[in-house]
């Protein structure tokens, strides 16, 4: 609780930035849409989570909240949020089995609507059998992924709004936030110089490309690898090089994958990286870097700095950043406010949707509706200072 204080302040600070869900707030704060409803969060604890956090509180909501990722919780923010009144069950540095735990005390809170970010929290509703959720959010990419899953084999138990989806999220979150906050959580956990480095990004989706444009754009020379045609060619027209990722392998300065698939960096490339090559994920889960390969080859890596793991093997030494997790979020504070403000409006108004419709919801995967995706542009517009045409 000595932390709460710092956590206000971060708190403070995120709310001046995201203004946008001061205005969602203002316009629905008399009517309190969310008074009965508990809500069950699963996301990243940050500053701007917080605010998310307090104005479902302010209208109405009861939350009960654990983090996303074992490593990823701000501790001020968290005792920030407990001192609040918020049932909070997370703290930085979990065991996967204590992260595990925290998802199901959310869960025996006994949530209406779930709002989730990568998809733990719905999978473990899931399997809790009979209990009814009126219906719930996903966050990112890989959340969604797992949910149409459970769609296609009809085992999806409520509606879900994936919040993902709406162009005011991925376009600008999953690009310019992740781009922006995986090379803040490089450089804040190597202090290294970017600009002449051999950078290598799988993956040249929307986290990829973001990526890629802010590594460039400090002096990086940058490399796609991809396994789909069309987002290859696409890097290729962008300017950058595309190669295969064996081809690239003993070239590469900084890898970074940017995929939400498995194994994407494994044994083969790993034998065959230069001596003090880094890694580092941007991918929801820690499963894009075989961490497993390079712990079998060095069972005790030497912590060289908060957040860098050295393994030595073949005569060489390749640094891990975050233990293979979330960089932008363990060695740095994750997205900035101003672009969380867009993730989160939506959300917010995505869980209003949700208590208001949710009878009439089909249990399958919704897109945001597209009005409340526009107005969320507008606010955002109106909070940037544009101005733009009627027609
Ligand atoms: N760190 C963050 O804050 C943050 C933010 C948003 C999304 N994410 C996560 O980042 C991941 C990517 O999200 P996205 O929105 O860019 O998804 P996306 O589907 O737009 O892009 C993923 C890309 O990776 C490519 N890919 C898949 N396997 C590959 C492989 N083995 N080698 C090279 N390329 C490969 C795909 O073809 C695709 O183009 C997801 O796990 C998502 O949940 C993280």
């Amino acid at each position: 609780m000595m932390l709460a204080k710092e956590g206000q302040m971060s708190y403070r600070w995120a709310r001046a930035h995201m203004t946008i869900l001061d205005k969602i707030m203002i316009r629905n704060e008399t009517k309190k849409p969310l008074s009965g409803y508990k809500l069950g969060f699963c996301l990243h604890i940050t500053k701007e989570t917080s605010v998310l956090v307090i104005t479902a509180k302010m209208l109405g909501a009861e939350i009960a909240i654990c983090s996303a990722n074992p490593l990823s919780t701000q501790d001020d923010v968290a005792a920030f949020l407990y001192s609040e009144g918020i049932r909070i069950f997370a703290w930085r540095g979990q065991s996967e089995r204590q992260y595990r735990e925290c998802i199901k005390r959310v869960l025996q809170s006994r949530p209406d609507i779930l709002t989730d970010d990568g998809g733990d929290l719905h999978i473990a509703a899931h399997k809790l059998g009979t209990t009814r959720f009126y219906g719930g959010t996903e966050e990112t990419t890989t959340g969604v992924k797992r949910l149409e899953i459970l769609q296609s084999t009809k085992r999806l138990k409520y509606p879900v709004i994936a919040v993902n989806n709406a162009y005011t999220k991925h376009l600008f979150d999953n690009r310019y936030g992740t781009g922006q906050s995986t090379i803040d959580g490089i450089l804040r956990t190597t202090g290294l110089f970017l600009s002449g480095k051999q950078v290598i990004v799988c993956g040249y989706g929307w986290v990829g490309k973001g990526v890629s444009v802010r590594a460039r754009g400090m002096g990086a020379i940058v490399t796609i690898t991809e396994i789909d045609p069309i987002k290859a060619l696409e890097a290729h027209m962008d300017g950058f090089n595309v190669k295969q990722l064996s081809e690239i392998a003993q070239l590469g300065d900084i890898f970074i994958t940017c995929t939400g698939n498995r194994r994407v960096i494994r044994e083969e490339h790993l034998i065959k990286m230069k001596d003090g090559a880094i890694l580092a994920n941007a991918g929801h889960f820690d499963v894009e870097i075989d961490v497993d390969y390079l712990s079998s080859q060095d069972k005790f890596p030497v912590l060289v700095r908060p957040n860098v793991d050295c393994f030595k093997f073949r005569d060489k030494k390749l640094y891990l950043l975050a233990k293979g997790r979330v960089i932008n979020l363990v060695g740095a504070e994750g997205h900035p406010p101003e672009v969380m403000a867009l993730s989160f409006a939506n959300q917010l108004l995505s869980i209003l949707f949700l208590a208001k419709n949710y009878h009439s919801m089909e249990n399958k995967i919704h897109n945001v509706p597209p009005d409340i995706d526009i107005n969320v542009a507008h606010y955002a517009v109106e909070a940037a200072g544009l101005k733009i045409d009627d027609c």
